[in-house]
């Protein structure tokens, strides 16, 4: 007996007829999809993987933004800005020097003036502090100076009246009060009341000396994540813009890494007349198209890792990745320690803190074996919300302006900011010898 039966010939019609019930389990589909109620917001916080992005990331605002005024009342109208005279020297610091100018500008609560070595209207063959008496310094309610080219030379300007604030400078200690780029390094030996005196000189007082977070433009100035999936396993290798080609590191073989090259150009001179930071120079246009550059590279990286990472320091390179959805891999910062560590990816401290250490390759295969796709998306949310609401130049200005009002309270010394630890692990910095 034959078990199997000829092949039946398919008659032509059942061609036809097979698509029908085919067709309408589709649109039963569809009809289903479409009248599925919206996913509630805070599943996608908690779980982005699974239910995805919320709408506002990638776009703003979010619900989480800093604000200075609580929600929905207006910033209320300020009859008396304060006259601020700002001093930018050229150096590293010019990026986020000139975050600063557009969130001073775009505030109301003060009257910008800004003059630069590199303003036209600067005499090079002039002290600084005579070129800040051209500009009227002493009519101003404060000074407030970028970087350090000059020295740090006196600026000399409106003894008792105006009040001085500096950051980044090389040697910190000549203004009433004084922004260090990282807390810890109140602690460094040159920093000792002591040793400041000796530098400074006879008839110097200490002002206040404290730290105010990193910052960086959200959207839609720059950083901005993407809501496109990005390989999340994907780690790019940011160098420092000082680093010569020659000595970035060598990668691993494979697809995984990749290294961001910043321009080797350097920023061309401001035209004859034109004031670099006007909208429109073209010193200013530079540095934008750096930063778009640079915020690209964030949004299509999974992991950013940053030369310098084994000093687990919070900066302004930290604030514009997460605000671009990018995973910071870094040592866990010892200041702000609590509020940052769960945003991060966290690398061990190398056995030895050397300039150039090698790449923690095998450290980051570790992490990324141990975490599932789901924590690395809610970290980005994670960190990106953060970010939003704390490293933002609105909330730096803040921070900023409350340390000036500490001073004209009498507060002077080292501002011990809250959330500030520093232990000896990482081996260098501090008192920590
Ligand atoms: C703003 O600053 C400029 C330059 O110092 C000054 O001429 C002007 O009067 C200031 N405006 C206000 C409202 O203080
Ligand atoms: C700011 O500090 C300088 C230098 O210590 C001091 O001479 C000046 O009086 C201070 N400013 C004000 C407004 O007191």
């Amino acid at each position: 007996m034959r078990l199997t039966a000829p092949p039946r010939s398919t008659s032509l019609s059942s061609l036809f007829i097979l698509p029908i019930p085919l067709g309408l389990l589709i649109i039963a589909y569809l009809a289903a999809v479409g009248r599925r109620p919206d996913i509630p917001e805070s599943a996608q916080v908690d779980d982005p993987h699974q239910w995805g992005f919320p709408k506002w990331y990638g776009n703003r605002p979010t619900p989480f933004d800093y604000r200075s005024t609580s929600q929905g009342e207006e910033e209320e109208i300020c009859d008396h800005p304060k006259n601020v005279l700002l001093f930018i020297d050229d150096s590293p610091q010019i990026p986020s020097a000139l975050t600063l100018h557009s969130s001073i500008t775009s505030s109301n609560r003060f009257n910008l003036t800004t003059i630069s070595s590199f303003s036209p209207t600067w005499n090079s063959d002039l002290l600084p502090k005579e070129n800040l008496q051209n500009a009227g310094c002493d009519q101003f309610d404060w000074i407030w100076k970028v970087g350090d080219d000059s020295g740090h030379a006196d600026l000399g300007c409106g003894e008792g009246k105006v009040i001085r604030v500096e950051e980044g400078m090389r040697i910190p200690g000549r203004a009433n009060v004084s922004l260090l780029t990282q807390p810890h390094h109140i602690l460094k030996p040159e920093h000792k009341h002591d040793a400041l005196k000796t530098t400074h000189g006879e008839g110097w007082e200490l002002g206040l000396w404290t730290h105010v977070l990193p910052s960086s433009y959200p959207r839609p100035k720059i950083f901005y994540p993407s809501r496109r999936i990005t390989n999340r396993r994907s780690i790019v290798y940011f160098p420092l813009r000082t680093t010569a080609t020659k000595d970035y590191p060598k990668l691993p073989w494979g697809r995984t890494w990749s290294i961001y090259s910043p321009s080797r150009r350097s920023p061309p001179s401001p035209k004859a007349g034109e004031d670099p930071f006007s909208p429109n120079s073209r010193w200013r246009k530079f540095w934008l198209k750096e930063e778009e550059r640079l915020a690209k590279a964030m949004r299509d990286a999974g992991i950013c890792l940053f030369e310098g990472w084994q000093y687990g320091e919070l900066d302004d390179r930290i604030a514009k990745a997460m605000l671009s959805g990018c995973i910071v891999a870094t040592v866990p910062p010892q200041t702000h320690h609590d509020a940052f560590s769960s945003l991060i990816l966290p690398l061990a401290t190398p056995s030895s803190v050397s300039i150039l250490p090698d790449l923690p390759v095998d450290n980051l295969n570790q992490l990324l074996h141990k975490y599932t796709n789901s924590q690395l998306q809610r970290l980005t949310l994670n960190a990106f919300i953060s970010a939003r609401n704390r490293l933002v130049p609105p909330s730096r200005l803040k921070g900023v302006e409350s340390a000036v009002h500490i001073w004209e309270d009498g507060g002077r010394g080292y501002d011990f900011k809250e959330g500030f630890r520093w232990d000896c692990d990482s081996g260098h910095g501090g008192w920590c010898g």
